[in-house]
């Protein structure tokens, strides 16, 4: 089994190129399939959740042509299934945008129930009382979600909690539906609003993305685009908190600063310094840094997404820090973890109480999903000595090159596959 190898201790320093958004590319993917004509999409991150959806969808007969590692060329002219369950879709999220894709351009699909993460109770019973406002029937068996209808109609929906998943399922469904739907307490993520100008590209009429109230005036058919995915907040911002964690200086190359106003905010807090230019931002942390108290919201409040970076940073921090995370109940495990590591962290509920430690030091420890497996790995390039990452497969979900990009700035870390590896790399290291 893969494992990152890492010794901790340097200062990271260096300019590092943030990738296309994971969770703008897997939507834009699903939703190529809602036209018979050719989509182009670039800037699209060469991770493990993307390659499986676009596997899935090659399943069914979506073709599509590599044109370059960053950009796929799709079309859907000729599917052959609206039923999607093969083993590896059922491991991702994103695998239910193709039931609002196929839904709407379909009015029929069969979709596994979906995976991901493991961080908490992911339920979509707002994703099935938006389809069901707009005339589809929706039952779940056999493992899979199964929605069919005569027609779609536009709807009034009021989402009962904030959801990312759902906003985008409903408004792709309901792009195709006849009339108009209003989406009430709508995600206003980054991720939401990328996917919305990817529909309008293609003739959908879609206004209101980015705020919690989504008109959508449903169109007949939609065409092809050429479309390029928004920069990755959450990569971007595991990076500045790689700088906060090492005493390091780093400059986040192709991000656009508006959707890292959050992740700013509190790095300011803690005492790092932060530069922006129109699409750079460098962050420098020369002190211990200080405590603060984070709540994870929906966007733009501080993402959940980070909520793990920011923790290993605050457990290095002088004094005690607060940390609730309201969106999933489950996504303090990495916690363990970073107490082998000689963090002093209590987790009550969904509330960590921190109390800074002055260093971390090397351990062997195991990633429990995707961005707490990058926060370790933040937590060991700051610690001092040798640490080993294990389940290193939850990281290449959703961060490309990301030993590469971190050796770029200076990390020691290797990918290794045995002990024999770990005796190597510590012998070249000295
Ligand atoms: C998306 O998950 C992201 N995944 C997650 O990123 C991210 O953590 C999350 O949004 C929040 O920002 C993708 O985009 C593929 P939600 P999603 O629906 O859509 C509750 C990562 O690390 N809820 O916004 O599954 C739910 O239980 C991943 O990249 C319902 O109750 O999140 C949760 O408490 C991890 N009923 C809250 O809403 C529903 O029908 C937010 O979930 C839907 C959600």
């Amino acid at each position: 089994m893969d494992q990152y190898a890492i010794k901790g201790g340097n200062p990271l320093v260096g300019e590092v190129e943030i990738g296309g958004a994971k969770n703008a590319a897997l939507p834009i993917l699903a939703a190529s399939v809602m036209t018979d004509e050719t989509v182009y999409i670039d800037n699209m991150p060469d991770v493990r959740d993307t390659n499986v959806l676009l596997k899935a969808m090659a399943n069914i007969g979506v073709m599509q042509k590599r044109t370059g590692r960053h950009s796929v060329t799709l079309n859907a002219g000729n599917i052959n299934s609206l039923v999607v369950e093969d083993d590896n879709i059922k491991k991702i999220r994103a695998s239910y945008y193709l039931i609002g894709a196929m839904l709407g351009k379909y009015k029929h699909a069969e979709v596994a129930l979906p995976g991901g993460c493991d961080i908490g109770c992911r339920a979509i019973d707002q994703h099935i009382k938006g389809f069901r406002a707009l005339g589809a029937e929706v039952i779940i068996e056999y493992g899979l979600i199964k929605t069919k209808a005569e027609k779609l109609v536009g709807s009034h929906i009021y989402m009962d909690c904030v959801s990312v998943g759902a906003t985008i399922n409903v408004m792709m469904a309901a792009t195709l539906a006849e009339g108009t739907t209003i989406i009430e307490n709508a995600a206003k993520e980054p991720h939401v609003v990328d996917l919305a100008n990817f529909l309008n590209s293609m003739g959908a009429n879609i206004k209101g993305a980015g705020t919690d109230v989504i008109r959508i005036k449903g169109v007949e058919k939609l065409h092809g685009t050429e479309y390029t995915v928004i920069p990755d907040q959450i990569e971007a911002g595991t990076f500045m908190f790689a700088a906060a964690v090492t005493k390091g200086d780093i400059v986040v190359k192709n991000v656009i600063p508006k959707h890292l106003e959050s992740i700013v905010a509190k790095l300011i807090e803690i005492g790092c310094e932060v530069e922006e230019a129109d699409d750079w931002m460098r962050v420098v942390a020369t002190k211990r840094l200080k405590t603060t108290h984070v709540k994870t919201l929906p966007y733009p409040g501080f993402p959940t997404d980070m909520q793990p970076q920011i923790a290993v940073a605050l457990g290095l921090s002088q004094g005690t820090s607060i940390v609730t995370d309201t969106i999933f109940e489950n996504r303090f495990k990495y916690v363990d973890e970073l107490i082998r590591m000689g963090a002093n962290i209590k987790v009550e509920g969904t509330t960590a109480i921190i109390d800074g430690v002055e260093k971390y030091t090397g351990a062997t420890i195991s990633a429990p999903d995707l961005r707490a497996g990058a926060a370790l790995v933040l937590g060991a390039l700051s610690a001092e000595g040798y640490s080993v990452i294990e389940d290193i497969h939850y990281i290449e979900r959703g961060y490309e090159d990301f030993p590469q990009k971190l050796q770029s700035l200076g990390a020691q870390i290797e990918l290794i596959e045995s002990e024999r590896d770990l005796q190597k790399f510590k012998l070249k290291i000295g």
